[in-house]
C-alpha cells in the first residue's frame, strides 16, 4: 500500500481493505449466531478482526477497542495493528455490535470498524454516551441534546413538513429511557424500540424512507457514540452527544484518556474530525444489511463501505470461495 504522503484524507485503498476486515469478522461471528453465547460470538469476531488487520499493510492505532489494556487481551484501546509499514490509521472497532442480538439470531448485529487520520477520534472509554441524531437535509441545530423530546420531535417533524405521528423515534429498550418514551408516545410520534445496536439505530437515520426511522435519542455506549458519528461524516446528518458517567471512576477513566470536561457536548464533527473510513457488515439480517449466508460453494456477505473524504456510499456484496480461509 502506498506511503503516507501527507494527503489531508486517507488513501482510498482502504476502502476495500476495510471491507475485508469486517467481511472475516462477521463471518466468524456468524458461524455462533442464535447459540445464546455473547462471549463466544464476540470472541470469534475479536479474532478474526485482529487477525485480518494484521495483514494490512498499515502502521495502525487502536484508539476506540475492546477495553483498556488491562482489561482487554485484544484490540485493546493503544493496541498497534496492521504490519507497520504504510501509512498511519487511527482505528475504531466494534468487531461485533449487538453480541446479544447475534446470540439471540434478531436483526441488525454487525461487525463494525473505522479508519481515521491520526487524533481525529474522541479518545473515550467504554461508557455511557448520551446521544441524538438525524439524517442529512435538515437544517443545522433544528434537534439539540438540550432540548426536551417534545421539542425535538416537533422542530423535525416542523422541519419535514409532517404531522407528528409520521415521525418515528428509535430508542433503546431500557428502563433508564421510560420517561423519553413516555414523552415521545404522549406527543404523538411513533417509536421503533430496539434491545442493542444502537449504531445501526443512528444510521438508520440517514434513510428514513427505507428504514422508517427519523431521529436516534437516549443514552448508549460511547464507542459505539464515536462509531456511529463516523458513519454519520461520510452519509451527511447531525449528531450530538455527551459522556454519561454513572460513577466516580467513570469521569477518572475520561480523565486519564484526555477528556477535560466530562459534561462538554460534542457535535458529529467533534466526536469523528478528520477523514475517515467507515464500514459494517451484516452478521444477522436486518434492515439496513443481509446478515451472512452459508452456501455450499460460497458464503456471500453484505457490506456499506463509506468515505467522509468523497461521500462515496458502497454497498458491497461479497461471494467468499476460498472457503478454508474462513473455517
Ligand atoms: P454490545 O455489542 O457490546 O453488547 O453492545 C450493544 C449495545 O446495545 C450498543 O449498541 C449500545 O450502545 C450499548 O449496548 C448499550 O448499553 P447497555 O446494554 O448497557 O444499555
Amino acid at each position: 500500500m502506498p506511503k503516507d504522503n501527507g494527503s489531508a484524507t486517507l488513501h482510498r485503498m482502504l476502502t476495500l481493505e476495510i471491507a475485508r476486515v469486517t467481511e472475516a469478522a462477521a463471518i466468524a461471528a456468524a458461524r455462533l449466531r442464535g447459540r445464546g453465547d455473547e462471549m463466544a460470538a464476540d470472541q470469534a469476531a475479536v479474532d478474526a478482526m485482529r487477525r485480518e488487520l494484521n495483514r494490512l499493510a498499515v502502521h495502525g492505532t487502536i484508539v476506540i477497542g475492546e477495553g483498556e489494556r488491562d482489561e482487554a487481551p485484544m484490540l485493546y484501546i493503544g493496541e498497534d495493528v496492521g504490519t507497520g509499514e504504510g501509512i498511519r490509521v487511527d482505528i475504531a472497532v466494534d468487531p461485533l455490535e449487538g453480541t446479544t442480538i447475534c446470540a439471540k439470531d434478531l436483526p441488525n448485529s454487525l461487525a463494525v470498524l473505522a479508519f481515521a487520520q491520526q487524533d481525529s477520534l474522541l479518545n473515550s472509554p467504554d461508557i455511557y454516551m448520551d446521544k441524538i441524531a438525524i439524517g442529512p437535509g435538515y437544517e443545522k441545530g433544528i434537534v439539540d441534546l438540550d432540548a426536551s423530546p417534545e421539542e425535538n420531535i416537533s422542530a423535525l417533524a416542523r422541519a419535514k413538513d409532517v404531522p407528528i405521528a409520521e415521525i418515528t423515534a428509535c430508542i433503546l429498550d431500557r428502563p433508564r429511557h421510560a420517561k423519553m418514551i413516555e414523552a415521545v408516545r404522549q406527543i404523538g410520534a411513533g417509536i421503533r424500540l430496539i434491545g442493542d445496536g444502537d449504531i445501526a439505530g443512528v444510521i438508520h437515520t440517514t434513510e428514513p424512507d427505507e428504514t422508517g426511522i427519523d431521529i436516534y435519542m437516549g443514552i448508549g455506549g460511547a464507542p459505539e457514540g464515536v462509531l456511529a458519528a463516523a458513519a454519520l461524516r461520510c452519509i451527511g446528518g447531525q449528531m450530538q452527544c455527551r459522556l454519561h458517567p454513572l460513577k466516580p471512576e467513570d469521569s477518572e477513566r475520561a480523565e486519564a484518556m484526555g477528556i477535560a470536561d466530562i459534561r462538554r457536548k460534542y457535535e458529529m464533527e467533534e466526536l469523528a474530525s478528520g477523514d475517515v473510513i467507515f464500514a459494517a457488515t451484516g452478521v444477522t439480517d436486518g434492515s439496513m444489511l443481509d446478515g451472512v449466508k452459508f452456501k455450499k460453494n460460497a458464503i456471500v456477505t453484505e457490506t456499506v463501505v463509506m468515505r467522509a473524504a468523497t461521500k462515496t456510499v458502497r454497498w458491497v456484496r461479497t461471494e467468499h470461495r476460498t472457503l478454508d480461509k474462513f473455517r
